[in-house]
């Protein structure tokens, strides 16, 4: 949407969770300003040791984006060329990206219906001998089931290895996202549940050897200064990111619980309609709902880029997670799977819709696209008769 002053309900509003906390970020930044530590400083060891206990987990490596610690920390798990592993196909393109990264070859696998989430049992179906680790990702907020992971991952001997970049602090079966895996990947992309002012990424761990892994990783392979272990790259989450994180952490619990509510008033609406179903939430209080994605039914008169284009007339941003399947993303081509494949991804792709979402959303502004929804519900129902 071009004309702001059509938008009556933005997709995010940043400025909503940043502007309170404007003052309070000011300082941060100039305090690094003037301690003059903008790489690997004093403001970003204290947002490791912060996040990592938010977490509940010992070690955090701040990296320069969620990619690379899904990159850096798989290398640090000891996986890549000639290993496989398993990665849902209904992720953002980004999970399969730091596979590749790492070296290993990323093997897809089809999501449940319901939950949008990794099928563990299609999972089982592709192991094979070269079979090294599995990369759940915990999309829109919620987390695959601990327990069934766990229960997966110790039948078939294979490391988990969580992608949380959409998850922060989301847990489920009281088990936190971060606490199951041999290590996990978080974003700080700025519309992440908690976002810097840029690109940022962590590693959590509770190995101190992965850790200091990572560590070397990021910072040109060298263990000391110009002592050169090994081939490493450039990849450390600036000290003023990590300060203005610092700031924003505290808030985070209560944005998820913000958001989680929101969810529960979108689905109180929403239930009643006919031509959505929602996106199964298995984990009640512990989803934290990066995402509020809907999915319009088959069968509706309307097809959901119509549903879309009407949303964006009235003032409703949307969005779809995601559009293309990753498996016919032209960059995957080599991996060499064909349209069909994926059924479930495939259908989801083509019928999901993500409502605006984010901490301070009103009650209002939910009924308002709940209603504008209704009306377009029964514009269908009317397009189906005739
Ligand atoms: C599921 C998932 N994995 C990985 C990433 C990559 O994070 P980043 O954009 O910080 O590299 C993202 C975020 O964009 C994501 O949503």
């Amino acid at each position: 949407m071009n004309n702001k002053q059509l938008v009556k309900v933005p997709f995010v509003d940043l400025a909503l969770q940043n502007q309170p906390l404007e003052k309070e970020i000011q300082q941060a930044i100039n305090r690094v300003i003037q301690a003059g530590d903008f790489v690997l400083g004093k403001a970003l060891e204290e947002f490791e040791q912060s996040f990592a206990k938010a977490c509940g987990v010992q070690y955090g490596v701040g990296v320069a984006s969620g990619t690379d610690a899904i990159a850096l920390g798989l290398q640090a798990c000891g996986i890549g060329a000639g290993d496989e592993v398993i990665v849902p196909v209904n992720t953002f393109m980004a999970t399969i990206m730091g596979v590749i990264a790492a070296g290993a070859t990323p093997i897809l696998v089809d999501c449940d219906s319901q939950t949008a989430l990794i099928d563990l049992g299609k999972a089982a179906q592709v192991i094979t001998k070269k079979t090294k680790a599995i990369l759940p990702v915990h999309l829109y907020g919620q987390m695959v089931s601990p327990k069934q992971l766990l229960d997966w991952a110790d039948t078939y001997q294979l490391i988990i290895f969580e992608d949380a970049a959409q998850a922060h602090l989301a847990a489920r079966e009281s088990v936190g996202a971060g606490t199951i895996g041999m290590a996990t990947a978080f974003s700080f992309y700025p519309s992440k549940n908690l976002g810097a002012y840029g690109n940022g990424g962590m590693l959590i761990t509770q190995d101190e050897a992965i850790a200091q892994k990572v560590k070397t990783l990021r910072n040109y392979g060298a263990q000391s200064k110009y002592y050169h272990t090994e081939y490493g790259k450039n990849s450390r989450l600036d000290t003023i990111q990590a300060a203005i994180l610092q700031v924003k952490l505290p808030h985070l619990s209560p944005w998820n619980q913000l958001r989680n509510q929101a969810a529960k008033e979108y689905d109180k609406h929403l239930k009643k309609l006919q031509g959505i179903t929602l996106i199964e939430n298995s984990s009640g209080e512990g989803h934290v709902y990066h995402l509020y994605v809907i999915r319009i039914k088959e069968n509706c008169a309307f097809k959901r880029e119509q549903i879309r284009d009407k949303l964006t007339a009235v003032g409703v941003e949307t969005g779809i997670h995601y559009p293309i399947p990753c498996h016919l993303q032209p960059a995957c081509k080599s991996l060499g799977y064909e349209r069909g494949d994926f059924p479930q991804a495939e259908s989801l792709c083509s019928e999901i819709l993500s409502l605006p979402m984010y901490p301070g959303i009103t009650k209002n502004q939910i009924a308002f696209v709940c209603e504008q929804l209704s009306v377009i519900n029964e514009q269908s129902k009317l397009v189906k008769y005739y």
